[in-house]
Formats: structure tokens, C-alpha cells, sequence
């Protein structure tokens, strides 16, 4: 392992993750249970959490926006959600039978989600793009989709590759997907002009991984036309902004409605659960006795899950607490952006709604984030553009700082987040600057 201060710092007040992280390597293929998790020299094993914060096993505070993997848009244990998943468990937790959570669940979505006629509950964002790709091929009865590359849909196999399709997917399902290039309307428009094959195209409506390369709004609209125009099914994958950019997603925040969208996280509260919506006539091969698309699933629409999902949409509904995490996010990208400046740092903080991404800019040219949405970093710098071993480098030193940020770099900020946490969250970026200065981070 490197001998970074970094490092040291962070080893130096989590021993008991350390201890912990052993044992995961006996247990666990390279000691973790997500790929997002992994950290040199060890993960942060935690203990709880609760609001904006979360404890580790030696008892450190952290301000923590990794969010539930951005399902926590209310924070660790709001309590009108813990409230209700503790009223619902001793009634049950799995009926292996139709009930009224589902439905009223069901209900919540379709008041909020402008493109939700109907809705399909499954586990997981990952259940949901799959089975909203095989609904969008049955139903045109047409086998290519296209996908943006960056985007993240999931780990199933018709999206978990890019421009390498790595070890374990089948050449023939890769074969299934078109991938173009992120904002490039022309690649789509001469795709769907020329060929007849094409089901449907699914992106971020934000782009990918929350707009870490952004799309401009234009492009929805752009999109929206095409697909209209060749009968093409467009799918808004919502997994991360729907409820989050704006009570009805990003659908309703650009007005613009996709045929089909994957929800996922928020949906749920942090409790599994995830759905397909969309047009009535889409889900047509799932109706019929017995249907085109069969679709199974044990923990699909679980009581606990909807119980939690009900009392979570019901406070996105009736508060503020979407923009209150979209105003947070802000003041947390001016902060970051302030200390660069300051510091003279070539590194800029960008994002938009609830999520900040930190541009670490390898090719140190002078860029700030308005660069950045006009489309002057390539996509594959944005995105992928950070070295491995410094984004190692920056989780550690904001964890030692008291702060969890994903490997993006960056983070979902929740409606529980205030100006504290805003101000721990820039003292920390300022303090693990001055460490990477040290370490010659920043020399030419
Ligand atoms: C946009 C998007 N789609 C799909 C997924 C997959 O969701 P899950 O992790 O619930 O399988 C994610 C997960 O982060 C996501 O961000």
C-alpha cells in the first residue's frame, strides 16, 4: 500500500474498520458487498446512522453523502418512515398475496410521476431496466435498444458494459445494444433513420450518474422527437432523480415525457423496492392469461417496502424537502468551488439538483463548471477521468476529515443536510487540499 499521509490519517482513527475488513476478506470476494464500497487501505465499516450523519465502529461521526447509495433523500431514519415500517412488520412482512399498500403505493406514484399510467413494482433499479428493456422489445416486437455510453442502468447483462464488453456477458446480448456517444443527437437521428430494429432508447435524463456528464435539456426534447417520429419507445431511467430532482423526477421538471421510466431508490425509502411505469398500452405483453412477458419476483411490492415508499412519497409530497436538498447541493458545489478558486486549486465542484461532483481535471487546462456544460470535457474525462489511486486518495481524506463521499468523486446530498454539514463538507475538501499539496498533487 502507499505510504500517503492520506492513508495514515484515515487508518490512524478507524482501527476497529481495519479489524473488521480482515474478517470481510475471508468472507466477502475482495472484502466488500459492493463495488462502490471498496477503499485502500480499508472500507468504513459503520454502525448506524442517522438523519444527514452516520457512526462508524469506533465511534466517528461522518457527514454522509453516499445517502443509501441516493435513496435517502429524507436522511437516515425519518421518522414518519421508520414509523411506518414499525407498524407495518409485526402485521407482516411478506403476504405472498395482493394487498392495499401496493395499491395505494401504486397510487402515490401515478399523482407524482407524469409519465406512470401504470406501474410494475420490482426489487431492485437493476430488475427494473431489465424488465422494462424486455417489455419495450415486446411490445414494438423489435430486438436493438440504444444506450448512451456513461450511463449506468444496472449490472444486468444488456447494460453493464461499454465500449469493452467484459468477461462473463454473452456476445450475442451485447449484440442487443446500440451505444452512442452521450448528447450526440445526429449519431441517434442517422440510427433511427436507417435502420428498422430499434425498441426503444433508455438514458439518464440528467446524465449519466447524475449528470456527472451532464445532458442538456434540449436533448430530451430531441429525443422525445425522434422516438415519436420512428415509433420508438423512449425509457427515462429514474433510478436516481425521480423524486429527487423534483417531486415528479426530471420528467416533470423539463416537461418532458418518456413512454416508459425506471424508479428505484427514493421510491422505496431506502427499503428495497423499485418499479417500471408507463403508458398503459406498454405493459400490454404483461397482461393476457398467460402473458408474453411473464414477471416474477419474491420480494416484489413487500408490505415493509410500501409502507416505507408511501410514507416517504407522502413527505416529498406535502414538503419542501426536494428543494431543500437541491438548495444544499448548491452551496455545496459554490463552497468547493470557492476554496479552488482560493487556493488556486485547478479543481471545480459541478452538478445540478442534489448531487455535486468534484472534476479533479487531469489535463489541468483552466476549466470551471460552465466549460463543463458546454460540452468542452470529453465525456470519457468526466467520467472515468480520475485516477484510481486518487479517488482512493480523496474518500480517505474526507473520511479522516469526517466526511463519506462516493468514488465519483462527489455525493447525494439529502433534505436533512443544513448549513453545518455544508461547512464541515468545505473545511474538509480545504483540509484534504492542503494534504494532496503536500503530496505534490497539484505540481505541474
Ligand atoms: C440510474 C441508475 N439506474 C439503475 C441503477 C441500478 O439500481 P439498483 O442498484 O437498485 O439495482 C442505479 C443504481 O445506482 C442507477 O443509478
Amino acid at each position: 500500500m502507499s505510504s500517503s499521509r492520506i492513508f495514515e490519517a484515515y487508518a490512524a482513527k478507524t482501527p476497529g474498520s481495519a479489524r473488521l475488513y480482515q474478517r470481510a476478506l475471508e468472507n466477502f470476494p475482495n472484502g466488500v458487498t459492493h463495488i462502490g464500497r471498496h477503499l485502500r487501505p480499508h472500507p468504513l465499516f459503520v454502525d448506524r446512522a442517522n438523519g444527514p450523519c452516520k457512526w462508524d465502529v469506533d465511534g466517528n461521526e461522518y457527514v454522509d453523502y453516499f445517502g443509501g447509495h441516493g435513496a435517502l433523500l429524507l436522511g437516515h431514519n425519518h421518522p414518519a418512515v421508520t414509523e411506518a415500517v414499525v407498524r407495518q412488520a409485526p402485521r407482516g412482512v411478506h403476504y405472498g398475496a395482493s394487498h392495499e399498500l401496493e395499491v395505494e403505493w401504486a397510487e402515490a406514484i401515478r399523482s407524482m410521476i407524469p409519465s406512470a399510467g401504470r406501474v410494475r413494482f420490482t426489487t431492485s433499479g437493476t430488475e427494473a431496466t431489465h424488465l422494462a428493456l424486455r417489455l419495450a422489445r415486446a411490445h414494438t416486437g423489435k430486438p436493438k435498444v440504444i444506450r448512451f455510453l456513461g450511463h449506468f442502468h444496472g449490472w444486468h447483462d444488456h447494460v453493464a458494459f461499454g465500449a469493452d464488453v467484459p468477461a462473463g456477458i454473452l456476445p450475442g446480448v451485447a449484440e442487443g445494444m446500440l451505444l452512442c456517444r452521450p448528447n450526440d443527437i445526429e449519431q441517434v437521428r442517422e440510427l433511427c433513420a436507417t435502420r428498422g430494429d430499434i425498441a426503444a432508447i433508455i438514458l439518464e435524463p440528467t446524465g449519466a450518474t447524475f449528470g456527472q456528464i451532464p445532458c442538456p435539456p434540449e436533448f430530451l426534447r430531441q429525443l422525445r422527437e425522434v422516438t415519436l417520429e420512428h415509433g420508438i419507445l423512449l425509457i427515462f431511467d429514474e433510478v436516481i432523480t425521480g423524486f429527487r430532482v423534483s417531486p415528479g423526477g426530471a420528467q416533470a421538471h423539463y416537461g418532458v415525457t418518456p413512454d416508459m421510466t425506471t424508479l428505484a431508490k427514493i421510491i422505496a425509502g431506502g427499503y428495497p423496492g423499485a418499479a417500471v411505469v408507463g403508458r398503459p398500452e406498454v405493459f400490454e405483453p404483461m397482461s393476457g392469461s398467460p402473458p408474453r412477458v411473464a414477471h416474477q419476483g419474491t420480494y416484489n411490492s413487500g408490505p415493509v417496502s410500501a409502507a416505507a415508499g408511501i410514507a416517504t412519497l407522502r413527505v416529498v409530497r406535502q414538503t419542501r424537502i426536494t428543494q431543500r436538498a437541491n438548495d444544499t447541493g448548491a452551496a455545496i458545489r459554490d463552497g468547493i468551488n470557492d476554496v479552488c478558486q482560493r487556493r488556486g486549486i485547478p479543481w471545480c465542484a459541478y452538478g445540478e439538483f442534489s448531487g455535486f461532483h468534484i472534476f479533479t481535471n487531469p489535463g489541468r487546462q483552466p476549466v470551471g463548471p460552465a466549460d463543463i456544460y458546454a460540452g468542452k470535457v470529453p465525456f470519457t474525462v468526466l467520467k472515468g477521468g480520475t485516477r484510481q489511486d486518487l479517488v482512493h486518495r480523496i474518500r480517505a481524506g474526507f473520511l479522516a476529515a469526517g466526511v463519506d463521499l462516493t468514488g465519483w468523486p462527489g455525493g447525494v446530498v439529502s433534505g436533512m443536510h443544513g448549513a453545518a454539514h455544508v461547512d464541515r463538507t468545505v473545511t474538509a475538501f480545504e483540509a484534504l487540499v492542503g494534504m494532496l499539496e503536500e503530496e505534490g498533487e497539484f505540481q505541474p
